[in-house]
């Protein structure tokens, strides 16, 4: 059957065809790469498949053996303790059921109000709520789940891999997203191409195989049938590269530096500053920097702290930037050290410096001569590397302590 051939038929045909013949000659628009188009699963579809749903033995879950199966792999993919599920496509409820059984809390969605109608008849005093709504989008508002469990429904949306990356959002740290399907005759969706889309959030993701495990299913099958059981890490640890800036002051002026050939704001000028290396404090950082670029030797008591800025550049990740200064003297006679990096050594003044800077360098001076000791300057991602004087500041200053309190 090609995709999109039997859109003729009712939904009544299509839902008898469900119950009696499994996923296969499902009347869908989707074949085996996964997702399905706008006339693909129809919640007319799906309303009238709900009264004969449960007949299939891993819907209704009726013979206990098939049960049994269910309820002994929902008990390993489920957390050993208590939590709260968020079912998907939840269907008529079965595997609801089975989730709020073992003790967990249970929150079930579906797009079809007929199959939600079961469902709740199915949860009718369990504490599940069932809700009607979009699994791609569920209307669960800022809750946040130990457990996103979704069964034989990923195939049938429209964008798969978008509804993975909102589902992660809906997940907490050290969360799971348990996600199990197939691929039925032309319809279902492989293995591979979830597994690919989940790779590239999870942390870990383990891949059960069903097919050999006719319990499950009521009979012997031999097509694809899985589990992905994917892990929420916990929260990574963030981390930003350190860049030091040195402020050569003479009288009123300031050494600045052109860049040229780095591929980074050449042509623009900036104090001189470089990254912070493995294993360098910023001070070491700031006096190597120093030698590399101007020649002037300084020694650590030559240095006062300026200012720190967090900054990011458009598009860039952020840094953390300590700005250090330094009279005219110590160290030596500045001099352009990298001239194959740096087009002209300069002194400007600090009360009139130069438009062509690097914009967060700019701003880096500007809170410095004003006397603030602590700024954030965050680019939009469009905006421009170079200081615009007409442009909007995207310094902000940070209120320091005296270190006394409040009012004196
Ligand atoms: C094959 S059934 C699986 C039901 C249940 N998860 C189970 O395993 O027994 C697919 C279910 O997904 C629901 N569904 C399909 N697309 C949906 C969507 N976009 N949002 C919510 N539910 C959807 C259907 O209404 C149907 O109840």
């Amino acid at each position: 059957m090609a995709a999109g051939q039997n859109n003729a038929r009712t939904a009544q045909q299509g839902a008898s065809q469900w119950s009696s013949h499994d996923h296969r000659n499902l009347p869908t628009t989707v074949n085996v790469s996964g997702g399905c188009d706008d006339r693909c699963m129809t919640t007319d579809y799906w309303d009238a498949a709900a009264d004969t749903f449960d007949e299939e033995p891993d819907h209704g879950l009726l013979d206990p053996v098939v049960r049994e199966a269910w309820a002994g792999r929902i008990e390993e993919w489920l957390p050993d303790t208590p939590s709260e599920v968020l079912d998907l496509g939840c269907g008529t409820g079965s595997l609801a059921l089975l989730a709020v059984e073992q003790g967990h809390r249970v929150t079930a969605v579906d797009r079809s109000a007929r199959m939600a109608e079961r469902a709740r008849m199915k949860l009718a005093g369990s504490g599940a709520e069932v809700l009607v709504g979009d699994a791609a989008l569920p209307p669960v508002g800022e809750r946040r789940f130990d457990v996103v469990l979704v069964r034989h429904v990923v195939w049938a949306l429209p964008d798969p891999e978008a509804a993975l990356r909102h589902w992660w959002t809906l997940l907490r740290p050290g969360g799971r997203l348990v996600l199990i399907e197939g691929v039925w005759g032309e319809a279902g969706i492989p293995a591979a191409r979830l597994r690919a889309a989940l790779e590239s959030v999870a942390d870990a993701v383990h891949h059960e195989r069903l097919s050999a495990d006719a319990s499950l299913w009521g009979r012997e099958v031999t097509d694809e049938r899985y589990a992905l059981v994917a892990h929420v890490g916990p929260p990574r640890r963030h981390t930003e590269v350190v860049d030091v800036h040195l402020i050569i002051r003479r009288g009123g002026e300031v050494l600045l530096a052109r860049r040229a050939n780095t591929g980074y704001a050449d042509g623009l000028l900036n104090s001189p500053s470089g990254h912070a290396e493995d294993g360098e404090n910023v001070l070491q950082a700031v006096i190597r920097e120093a030698r590399e670029e101007t020649g002037v030797e300084l020694a650590p008591e030559d240095l006062r702290v300026a200012l720190v800025m967090q900054h990011r550049g458009p598009g860039a990740q952020p840094r953390m930037g300590w700005f250090f200064e330094a009279e005219y003297g110590a160290g030596g006679e500045p001099y352009n050290r990298e001239p194959d990096k740096c087009s002209e050594l300069g002194w400007f003044p600090l009360d009139a410096l130069p438009d062509d800077m690097v914009a967060y360098c700019r701003a880096g001076l500007d809170a410095y001569r004003a006397g603030e000791r602590f700024v954030v300057h965050w680019h939009e991602d469009d905006d421009p590397i170079a200081y615009d004087p007409e442009g909007e500041s995207r310094a902000v200053v940070l209120a320091a302590t005296t270190g006394r309190p409040a009012g004196r």
